[in-house]
Order: C-alpha cells, then structure tokens, then sequence
C-alpha cells in the first residue's frame, strides 16, 4: 500500500531576532496506512514541529509533505483549515476542551461546526461509538470540571476521532496524566489502533507510551537519528524499547 503520510527532506527555520533556529534540518519519513508510529527525542529536537508540519498547522522551509498522495506543503490557508478539520485529528498536552460544553458537546463540535445535527442520523452514530471507545458510557452530561484529567484528555481524543480522521496526531497526551489515567488513554489509542486500523503518530517523551507503538523514530536536533521496530504486538511492557533506547543513549 503506498504511505499514508509521507514527509520529503522537510527543514524548518524559525528566525528569532538577528538569530535563526534551524528546527528540522532534512526529515524525511513515510507512514503506512494503519501504522501507529511514535516520535521521541530530547526537548527542543523538533518533535512539535515535525507533528505540525506533519499535520498542515505551519509549513516547512523546504521539503514537502505528502498526505494520501496529495502534497500539502503548499496549501492556502483556507485549504489547510479544511484538510486538518476534515481528515487529520489532533490532541495536545492541554485537554483544550470548552468548559462550558458537556462531554457530549464538546466531542460534537467537529459536526457542530460544520453546521451539522449531530442529534442523530451518522454523527450521533459516531458520537455514539467514540464515548465507548474511550469508556466514557454514563458521562455525556458532566462538564469537563467535572472530569479527572485522564477523562478530560479521553475527550479530547473522541473528539478527534469522531470525524474519523486518516492520521491521528497526538503530542504528548499523556504529559499531563499520572500513571493510571495516562495508561487508560494509551489503551484508548491502542483500541483505535486496533479495531478502527486508526493511523496514528505520537509524540511521546515516555518510553511506556512509545511501547505502543509499531515503529518508534528517534530525534535528534532536528533529525530522525534512529528507527526501532518493534513490530504490531499485544503485549506493551516497556521493558525491551528501554533497553534499546539506553543502548543509543537516550
Ligand atoms: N515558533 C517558534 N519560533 C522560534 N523557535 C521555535 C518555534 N517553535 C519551535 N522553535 C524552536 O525549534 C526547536 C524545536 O522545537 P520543538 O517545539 O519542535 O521541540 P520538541 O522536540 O517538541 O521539544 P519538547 O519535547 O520540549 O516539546 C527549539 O529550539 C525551539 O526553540
Ligand atoms: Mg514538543
């Protein structure tokens, strides 16, 4: 199957005063279809900026990226708006979720914005299906102050699978969660992953999140300096990846 998100010899450049940031300095990568990849590396390497790029929030300084097939490098803003709300799912460190919405509304702002009924008919299905997903059955009705933070970041992520996105990009969603609830939104991932074939591209400075993962590609000041496979696999201990990433010193 040809990649579902591609990127090609993508540099970033950030001028700050009189000085530049070189961000990326020539990433190339491809993500097939179903493939659920994680990014790690140390802060300030360019995982942030590489998952925007990725996504079409900026554009590169050179390169491209390809996304099913299409190069979305160069996009107007009015096009990019509509490829991220239509096809790409997006979840932060920060929940971002609109306190004054139910769980319910918050995950229907995608059909809400569009203008659609998500009182029924495919939407409601959907809306349906993703609070199961992420075992949020019983809670339409509570606000987000009335969540924990693993259930507020659980919303955050039906909500960007309710539009059933083709690649999921999540930066960092378990940075603000304690162990438990952090383990509770990584198996809501891995679920997608698993019964929906989601594409999905983390960010991750953890190794337990990374374990997830099919494929886990190592930063490096703006470069990918290594790539551990460790196949599709039930079974998520961490253990093994620790071990590889002390052998190349992260
Ligand atoms: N908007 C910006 N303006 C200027 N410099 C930026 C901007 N965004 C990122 N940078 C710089 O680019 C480099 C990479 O930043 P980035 O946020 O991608 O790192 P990161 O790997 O996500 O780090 P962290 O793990 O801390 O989130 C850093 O040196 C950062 O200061
Ligand atoms: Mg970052």
């Amino acid at each position: 199957m040809p990649p579902i998100l591609e990127a090609h010899d993508l540099t970033k450049r950030f001028a700050l005063g009189a000085e530049t940031v070189e961000a990326l300095r020539g990433i190339s990568l491809a993500v097939q279809p179903g493939e659920f990849v994680a990014l790690m590396g140390p802060s300030g390497s360019g995982k942030s900026t590489l998952l925007q790029l990725l996504g079409g929030l900026d554009r590169p300084t050179t390169g491209s990226v390809v996304f099913e097939g299409r190069d979305i490098s160069h996009l107007s803003d009015d096009e990019a708006t509509r490829l991220r709300r239509e096809r790409t799912g997006f979840v932060f460190q920060a929940f971002n979720l609109i306190p004054l919405l139910s769980v319910r509304e918050n995950i229907a702002l995608p059909f809400t914005i569009a203008g659609q009924d998500a009182g029924r008919g495919e939407a409601h299905d959907r809306i349906r299906e993703v609070i199961a997903l992420v075992e949020l059955e019983g809670k339409e009705r509570y606000r987000p102050d009335q969540l924990s933070q693993g259930e507020q970041q659980r919303v955050a992520v039906a909500r960007a699978l309710v539009t059933r996105p083709s690649v999921l990009l999540a930066d960092e969603p378990t940075g603000n969660l304690d162990y438990t609830t952090g383990g509770e939104l990584l198996d809501a991932l891995w679920k997608s992953s698993e019964t929906a074939a989601q594409t999905i591209v983390l960010v991750t400075h953890d190794a337990r999140a990374a374990a997830y993962a099919d494929r886990i590609l190592v930063i490096g000041d703006g470069q990918i300096t290594d790539e551990i496979s460790l196949g599709r696999r039930a079974d998520h201990s961490a253990a093994p990846l620790i071990a590889r990433l002390a052998q190349i010193g992260l």
